[in-house]
C-alpha cells in the first residue's frame, strides 16, 4: 500500500514536470541508505546525551550508521576523572546502543595531548612511575572493552604540522620514543583489537603525512604493532583536492587500513558571520564530500576500515562551539536531523 503511494506520487511528479520539461529530483523516500551502497562502513561520532533524549538524531544513528565512535566519552579526561578511578557510564551507553544495532564500535582515543585530567598533570613520579600510570590507563580501558570495541585510535594528534613531535606531558615524561610504548601496552592489553594512529591535517601539510609514514616504516621494522592510520579530514569547500588524494593513497601505500576518521566538510571556513549556505556553498560542499567518497573507494578495498563523519547533523557539528559560530553547516544531515541534499548526491556518486 505504502509502496504503491510512493509510486503514484512518482507518477504525478513524472507527468507534471514532463508537462512543464524539468528534471525530477525524486523525494528522498525513493532512496535507500548511503550505507546500503558503500562497500566500506560508514560511520558517526556520537554522545549520549543525544543518544538518549532526541529521536530524530536516534533515529539516525539506529540505521544510518554501521561504524560508532563516542565523541568525548572514551577520553582520558572523562574515563578516567580520577587516578584510582574510571568511568564508564556513559561510554557504557554508547557502547550498549552500538551492541544492540550490531555496529562495530571505534574506540577514540587513548593518549592525546589535549583532554588530559588534572590529577595527571598534576603527577609526580620518575619516568617509570609515568610509565606504570600510563600503561595502567591504556590497559585498563582497553581490557575493560575487550571483546566490545574493534579498534583503538592508541594516539591521536602527536605530530606538529611541520612533522615535529608535538610537545606533550606524554613525551615530556615517557620519552620521544612514547608512540611505541603505547601501542606495545595496547597490543599486551588485547591481542585482537587493531590499533590506529589518528590525526589531522595529513591533506594539508606534507610534513605530517610524511611524519606519520616514517613513524609506519619505524615501528614495522621495530616490529611495533599497528594496524591502520586514522585521517581526521576535517575540511572545507575550499580544500585542495590534490592533497586530499596524496594523504589518502599514501597512507594506503603503507598496506595498512586507512579511516577516514572525523570527515566533515566546513562551508564558512573564516567565519564570516553574514554567511549564507546558498546553493553555490552547497555544490562545492557535494562536491568535495563526492570527492573525499570516491578517492576513498579507490584504495584496494581490503584496507577500507570506513569514513566516519565527525557528528550527525549541523546542530550537533562540533564546529559550532569550536569556531563559535552558528553560520556552520559541515554534515550530511541538517538542523532537523533530516538528509540535505548533498546527502542524495553523494548516494547517486558513488554508486557510479
Ligand atoms: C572534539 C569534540 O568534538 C568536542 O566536543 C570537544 O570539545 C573537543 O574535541 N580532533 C579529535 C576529536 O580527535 O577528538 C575532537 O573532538 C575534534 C578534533
Amino acid at each position: 500500500m505504502k509502496h504503491s503511494l510512493v509510486f503514484l506520487f512518482l507518477f504525478v511528479c513524472s507527468c507534471k514536470a514532463q508537462d512543464k520539461g524539468t528534471i525530477i529530483v525524486p523525494p528522498s523516500q525513493t532512496i535507500s541508505y548511503l550505507k546500503d551502497v558503500l562497500k566500506f562502513k560508514f560511520g558517526a561520532s556520537v554522545n549520549p546525551t543525544l543518544l538518549t533524549g532526541n529521536i530524530a538524531y536516534r533515529n539516525l544513528f539506529d540505521n544510518e550508521f554501521q561504524s560508532v565512535t563516542a565523541e568525548n566519552m572514551m577520553k582520558m579526561g572523562q574515563i578516567h576523572p580520577e587516578k584510582d578511578r574510571f568511568d564508564w557510564i556513559k561510554a557504557d551507553i554508547i557502547v550498549d546502543a552500538a551492541q544492540k544495532n550490531k555496529q562495530r564500535i571505534h574506540g577514540h582515543t587513548l593518549i592525546w595531548h589535549s583532554n588530559i585530567p588534572t590529577w595527571l598533570v598534576n603527577f609526580q613520579g620518575d619516568q617509570k612511575s609515568w610509565e606504570t600510570v600510563i600503561k595502567t590507563h591504556i590497559q585498563t580501558v582497553v581490557q575493560y572493552y575487550k571483546g566490545k570495541v574493534d579498534s583503538w585510535d592508541v594516539v591521536n594528534e602527536a605530530f606538529n604540522d611541520n612533522g615535529t613531535l608535538r610537545s606533550s606531558l606524554f613525551k615530556e615524561k615517557l620519552g620521544d620514543d612514547y608512540l611505541a610504548k603505547c601501542f606495545t601496552w595496547a597490543r599486551e592489553a588485547d591481542p585482537n583489537v587493531l590499533l590506529f594512529y589518528n590525526d589531522y591535517g595529513q591533506e594539508y601539510a606534507p610534513a605530517k603525512l610524511q611524519a606519520i609514514l616514517n613513524l609506519v616504516v619505524d615501528f614495522k621494522k621495530r616490529n611495533i604493532p599497528i594496524d591502520g592510520i586514522g585521517l581526521q579530514m576535517h575540511i572545507n569547500i575550499n580544500s585542495s583536492e590534490t592533497g586530499i588524494a596524496s594523504a589518502i593513497q599514501k597512507s594506503a601505500e603503507t598496506g595498512l587500513l586507512v579511516h577516514l576518521s572525523e570527515l566533515d566538510v566546513a562551508v564558512n571556513p573564516s567565519v564570516n558571520e553574514n554567511f549564507v549556505y546558498d546553493d553555490q556553498a552547497k555544490l562545492k560542499q557535494s562536491n568535495k564530500f563526492i570527492y573525499v567518497f570516491n578517492t576513498f573507494r579507490k584504495i584496494p578495498t581490503g584496507q577500507q576500515f570506513g569514513i566516519t563523519t565527525w557528528n550527525i547533523g549541523d546542530t550537533d557539528t562540533w564546529l559550532r562551539p569550536f569556531k563559535k559560530t552558528q553560520k556552520e553547516f559541515p554534515m550530511l544531515f541538517d538542523e532537523n536531523y533530516k538528509r540535505k541534499a548533498i546527502y542524495e548526491g553523494l548516494y547517486k556518486a558513488v554508486q557510479l
